[in-house]
């Protein structure tokens, strides 16, 4: 309406006699603008029309304040009100040094707590009286704030900043609580899927591929144990690829580094095509099809049974699944074998001595080979201890008011992380660590001492056999937690997007999405054809 006003003023500024009227025209328009001001204000300061519902509600005698600021006609509530949208005025003055404008409004923002305590002390209703100079002034505080000094725009980028951190935030703990995080974190995203299905028909329709791949196969690489390897065990090629790029990139010899991955019958072309066709800087690969592992069958490995086993897949799967469909090569993560291999490693690698485990939602930032000369004091497992500020003890996980956990274990041993695990086998292998797996599998049967996941089982196989390794070595909570410090994820040397909120979903928390994506080779002409279809 101001600016109106002066525009008005021009055209009529030829001739003195245009000249007073222009005047009063401008007082009478200056006049509106002030009667709609002072107008608002007594709207805001009116009582309530109905008066009679006020007495009711709120009896002279021993009034309940905290019921008096939530009703919608009380001074006290129009005060809080203006008090918390001052409170955001004082913020965004003092941002832009405004020292003045932020002082004011914090001493009337002063003035109406004390009388907002007075009226609480009295238990009695603020009235109009008292609440009229309060009121006034602080809307004309925040009318000046809004108006003459702060436009609208900042004013929408701070609060709109505010509340996108509350949002993603919430949005977290949404995603991370419900089955469909669960399920969403689950499934292929479309562009991913699309990918898949071109370079399965790659791998179907190109045999040099599959010469290529049966001479990397045999590689005397893949055996020797003066170089550095690492496995992987996934069903997804792009993830795969961003652990297998980031290991490289930061490392000082990516000839020395050898890569184990074992994938489902479903991803063995696409993750084979893939990884010929690009480039790791000379990095050794070795792809396995876990359907090709006839040894991993019933009469051996008790989770296979379970997983053949017709109440635990109901459990799982919910009664509707079909019972036919093979239940191995689901893809719900917690049931897939794949899942699973971590415990059968030396098994798989009969003749490697070490190797550094990496979950598939992982990124590398430093040089992994000192891993490799960590002393683990005759442990089999090094790991990164979790229960440092959060409660991640083993009572967390297991079953104590079972006897079995009870009579062998601390309920109040530290847990720690899979994810990036350095295996001394030689040390697995003197252990009986597989035994051991398979015994507590089996006395899980009917899943009275954890409900799901590997962690459970692998804090009773690896108890006692577990060597805390620095922290640093592995900060994890990137898909779940939106508050973690940024100097302790650039100090770390692996970060780990556990949790729901994976980097590749479109539900990745926003600030640590580049840090994987910069892995991702955008320009092969699969991501851009699948990101545009
Ligand atoms: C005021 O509220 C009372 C009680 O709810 C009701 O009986 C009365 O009709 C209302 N009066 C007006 C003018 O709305
Ligand atoms: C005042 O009202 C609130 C909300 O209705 C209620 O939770 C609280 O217990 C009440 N306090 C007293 C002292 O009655
Ligand atoms: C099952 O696995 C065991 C060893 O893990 C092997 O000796 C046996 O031949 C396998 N059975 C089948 C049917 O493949
Ligand atoms: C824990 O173990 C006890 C004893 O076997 C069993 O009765 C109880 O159901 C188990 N609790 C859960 C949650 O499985
Ligand atoms: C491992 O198993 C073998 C054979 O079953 C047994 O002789 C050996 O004592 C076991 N070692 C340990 C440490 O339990
Ligand atoms: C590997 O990461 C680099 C960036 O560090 C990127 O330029 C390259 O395209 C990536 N390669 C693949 C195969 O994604
Ligand atoms: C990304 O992929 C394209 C196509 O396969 C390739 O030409 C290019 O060299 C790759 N870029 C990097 C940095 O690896």
């Amino acid at each position: 309406m101001r600016r109106r006003a002066a525009e008005y003023r021009r055209p009529v500024r030829r001739r003195f006699s245009y000249w007073i009227w222009g005047l009063l025209g401008l007082f009478s328009i200056a006049a509106l603008v002030m009667f709609v001001i002072h107008h608002k204000h007594e709207d805001r300061i009116e009582p309530p029309k109905n008066t009679s519902i006020v007495r009711e509600q709120f009896p002279r005698e021993g009034l309940n304040f905290t019921e008096e600021i939530l009703s919608v006609t009380s001074f006290a509530r129009q005060l809080s009100d203006q008090m918390t949208l001052a409170k955001a005025y004082v913020i965004i003055a003092k941002e832009h040094n405004n020292l003045q404008l932020a002082w004011d409004l914090s001493s009337k923002i002063r003035n109406c707590q004390l009388l907002l305590s007075k009226a609480a002390m009295r238990e009695q209703p603020i009235t109009l009286d008292e609440a009229k100079p309060l009121v006034k002034g602080l809307s004309s505080l925040i009318y000046k704030a809004q108006d003459a000094h702060y436009d609208i725009a900042t004013t929408i980028m701070t609060m709109k900043s505010h509340i996108q951190a509350i949002e993603e935030r919430a949005n977290a703990a949404t995603v991370q609580s419900t089955a469909f995080g669960q399920l969403a974190a689950e499934m292929l995203p479309k562009n991913l899927h699309c990918m898949n299905i071109k370079l399965t028909a790659d791998w179907h329709g190109n045999p040099v591929l599959r010469e290529i791949a049966g001479e990397k196969k045999n590689s005397p690489r893949v055996v020797d144990n003066n170089l550095y390897h690492f496995c992987i065990f996934s069903d997804n090629f792009l993830a795969t690829s961003a652990v297998m790029n980031s290991t490289v990139s930061n490392a000082d010899h990516p000839k020395q580094l050898v890569f184990h991955i074992i994938t489902d019958g479903i991803s063995y072309g696409s993750m084979q095509t893939w990884f010929i066709e690009n480039d790791f800087k000379g990095a050794a690969i070795e792809i396995q099809n876990i359907e090709e592992f006839s040894w991993l069958n019933v009469s051996y490995s008790p989770v296979v049974k379970q997983l053949l086993n017709q109440e635990v897949r109901a459990y799982y799967f919910g009664s509707s699944e079909d019972p036919k469909s093979d239940a191995k090569f689901r893809n719900p993560k917690y049931l897939s074998l794949l899942n699973h291999l971590r415990f059968y490693i030396p098994e798989i690698y009969p003749s490697l001595e070490k190797v550094v485990f990496l979950d598939d939602d992982i990124i590398v930032q430093k040089d992994l080979t000192p891993l490799f000369s960590l002393d683990l004091h005759g442990n089999v497992n090094g790991a990164v201890e979790t229960c440092l500020e959060a409660f991640h003890r083993y009572y967390k996980y297991l079953n104590f008011s079972n006897p079995i956990i009870s009579s062998k274990f601390d309920p109040q041993a530290c847990g720690w992380a899979f994810g990036m695990n350095v295996f001394d086998l030689i040390a697995w292998k003197k252990a009986n660590v597989t035994q051991r797996y398979h015994y507590w599998q089996e006395q899980n049967n009917d899943r009275n001492l954890w409900k799901l996941g590997t962690l459970p089982p692998g804090l009773l196989t690896f108890y006692g056999l577990t060597e805390p390794l620095d922290r640093r070595w592995h900060v994890l909570g990137l898909g779940f937690d939106t508050n973690i410090d940024n100097r302790l994820i650039e100090s770390a040397a692996v970060i780990h997007y556990n949790g729901n909120m994976k980097p590749w979903l479109k539900l990745a928390i926003g600030r640590y999405k580049p840090l994987w994506e910069r892995y991702v080779n955008h320009t092969h002409p699969y991501v851009q054809n699948c990101v545009t279809s």
